[in-house]
């Protein structure tokens, strides 16, 4: 199709639309929504009043519950989630996320859901807050790839909300079988539980300021609210709190 647009400006479209959260092309030729159509559209019947099973629709938390009660290991966990359809998120993302580092570490990392670079690439945090990540656990000796001192890493939500918004209640809620059944697989020795969201869906409050720096217990385990590593690279001063809160997380593995 010709078009007056030279390469680099339709790139630049292209990438803003992609930037917008558009994933697909539907077709080749533009539609114009807002045509009156030549014949008007038949009335179409009423509908008879639906029982009331129908009008409720299927429960997604309860067939969150009932998929995540049924895997017995961490593949198939991430087969099920994956699976789940409940949740439109999926609709919009490029890759399912479920994990990255050491199954069975000491430490497993809780964020709150998957940003641009972790879509395209299907592991959590390997963008710019992935990288202070890695590097907070480094200070304490311990390693997403290592053998020796790893770390588990994983998020409340496994599909990248589109402009990276926060979730919504209902999301976070279908999602939390899943994480609470991630976490008895995993097994492991405590929680880091990185910014609001975490804390919101783990321990049913928000407000990191106040949370952080205090361990609490979350799904029977020590939990430490922490800063989400992308506020620490808004607010490098946050970094000495930070650093005080891995120091405790240490200390407990060491008790
Ligand atoms: N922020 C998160 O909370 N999780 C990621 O995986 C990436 C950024």
């Amino acid at each position: 199709m010709e078009s007056d647009l030279d390469f680099h400006s339709a790139k630049a479209l292209l990438e803003w639309q992609i930037e917008m959260g558009a994933t697909e092309a539907i077709c080749e030729t533009p539609i114009n929504r807002y045509e009156v159509p030549k014949t008007a559209p038949k009335p179409k019947p009423k509908a008879e009043a639906a029982p009331l099973e129908k009008v409720a629709g299927p429960d997604p938390v309860a067939d969150a519950q009932a998929l995540a009660a049924g895997a017995d290991t961490l593949e198939a966990l991430a087969e099920a989630q994956a699976a789940y359809s409940h949740c439109d998120l999926k609709q919009g993302a490029r890759n399912f996320v479920f994990s990255d580092g050491q199954p069975g570490a000491r430490i497993m990392v809780i964020g709150e859901a998957p940003g641009r670079d972790e879509d395209l690439q299907g592991k959590p945090f390997v963008g710019r807050a992935g990288q202070l990540l890695d590097q907070m656990m480094a200070a304490i000796d311990h390693d997403r790839a290592g053998a020796e001192r790893p770390v588990y890493i994983t998020n409340i939500l496994p599909w990248r909300p589109p402009q990276n918004r926060d979730p919504k209640p209902e999301e976070i809620a279908m999602m939390m079988p899943f994480v609470e059944r991630h976490v008895e697989l995993a097994k492991p020795d405590l929680l880091i539980l990185m910014g609001n969201i975490s804390c919101l869906a783990l321990m049913g409050r928000k407000g990191i300021t106040r949370l952080r720096g205090k361990w609490v217990e979350v799904l029977g385990k020590p939990a430490m609210p922490m800063f989400h590593p992308a506020y620490l690279l808004r607010n490098p001063a946050a970094k000495r709190e930070a650093w005080h809160d891995l120091l405790m997380v240490q200390e407990k593995l060491r008790a």
